[in-house]
């Protein structure tokens, strides 16, 4: 929307009405209108669904339904809009229905004239804007007390469980190097290693995600090692995929962070990457896949930009692959923990996580981190 041309849905089932307010909208001169006209119910609605619409005038007659009832159902559909209601007659009571479900003003249509409607329009997207803005901060609200209160569960669990965690893992270990005549025996242990690793990684993301906004530990990394390491570490499944990968380490990099949760960072986003690309797979894309990651260095910052060939993130979903337990996976695969707590981490130095995507193409994470000064 640009503050001097709005685009206006009609949802009305007369055509009269139509011409009359196009009429009227036609000689509002301070800013440009245009008008779509929808008569049905389920036009109008298939038309709010394509968030093409600063504002809706909303009838409500409409057929066999009302205009409030087709309001609720956008409203239960998560669509949010500025809407006016237009009846034929002044009705106290209609208006505070339509007030209550969440439409922005109502008007009487035998009493519209030029100037009221512009105001009118004007004051009913100002309004959604400032709710928009309202349910955004309750939402953050919301969830500012839930990772308050996930931190403190967290620390106590790690507190609790840490210690006989590390007890049976030591045992499990020397049980494995005991039983080096028996394969089964060694299996299971090494099973019970993997699971316990897993469990203190889970216990590990829950306390960073209640990790303070600036972290006091960070310092000197060079940010080569790191990226040197994950390539070791991961190499092997990577070829076994089937899938190249590519990081350019020629210049050197020192980043202000720490070295254990950056390592943690990129394994996460790398992590990630292999999935999507496993996904691309299923899908039928099954050659020529890629993760590339590059530095480069503006001013006083450093990013990394980690690049994949997998099956991209729809647009919907970009908005919320940052929040806490979103996630797309199955249950036991994902825990949508990743990103959560790299975005934390990263955050703590300072630093940022931004994301590209193409569905079907695949998808670029870029850290951006601050250069250490010394
Ligand atoms: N490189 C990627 N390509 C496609 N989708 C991704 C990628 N990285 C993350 N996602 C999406 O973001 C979601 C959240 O990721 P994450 O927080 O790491 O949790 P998890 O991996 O446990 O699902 C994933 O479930 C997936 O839908
Ligand atoms: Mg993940």
């Amino acid at each position: 929307m640009t503050l001097n041309s709005f685009k206006i849905l009609l949802i009305d089932d007369d055509e009269d009405d139509y011409i009359n307010l196009r009429d009227l909208v036609q000689e509002i001169r301070r800013s440009q209108y245009h008008i779509t006209w929808k008569s049905t119910y389920s036009e109008g609605l298939a038309a709010l669904r394509e968030h093409k619409f600063d504002v809706c005038l909303l009838d409500y007659r409409l057929g066999t339904h009302t205009g409030l009832e087709l309001l609720q159902e956008a409203h239960n559909l998560g669509l949010r809009f500025p809407t006016i209601l237009l009846t034929g007659q002044s009705d106290f009571d209609l208006d505070l229905q339509a007030m209550q479900i969440g439409a922005s003003d109502y008007l009487v249509k035998g009493e519209l004239t030029s100037p009221l409607l512009e105001r009118s329009i004007r004051y009913s997207i100002k309004h959604e804007m400032d709710m928009e803005e309202l349910r955004e901060s309750k939402a953050q609200i919301l969830q500012q007390d839930r990772l308050a209160s996930l931190g403190l569960l967290a620390s106590s669990l790690a507190h609790e469980i840490g210690t006989p965690l590390g007890i049976i893992r030591s045992r499990a270990e020397l049980a494995e190097r005991k039983a080096k005549t028996l394969p089964a025996v060694q299996e299971d242990m090494q099973t019970v290693i993997i699971q316990i690793d897993r469990i203190t990684k889970l216990v590990n993301s829950l306390l960073h995600l209640a990790r303070g906004q600036k972290s006091e530990l960070a310092s000197a990394v060079n940010l080569n090692d790191i990226i040197q390491d994950m390539k070791n570490l991961l190499s092997h499944e990577l070829e076994l995929k089937n899938i190249s990968f590519k990081a350019d380490l020629s210049a050197q990099y020192i980043v202000k962070a720490e070295a254990g949760p950056l390592s943690q960072v990129l394994l996460n986003l790398l992590v990630n990457s292999v999935h999507a690309i496993d996904e691309a797979c299923l899908a039928g894309r099954k050659e020529n896949h890629s993760i590339q990651l590059s530095v480069r260095e503006f001013s006083e910052r450093v990013t990394v930009a980690l690049q994949d060939t997998g099956c991209g993130i729809q647009s919907d979903h970009l908005k919320q692959i940052f929040k806490p337990f979103f996630t797309t996976k199955e249950i036991g695969q994902g825990s949508g923990l990743g990103l959560a707590t790299s975005y934390k981490i990263v955050q703590s130095w300072g630093g940022t996580i931004t994301v590209k995507s193409v569905v079907n193409e695949g998808s670029t994470f870029e850290i951006s981190l601050p250069k250490f000064m010394a």
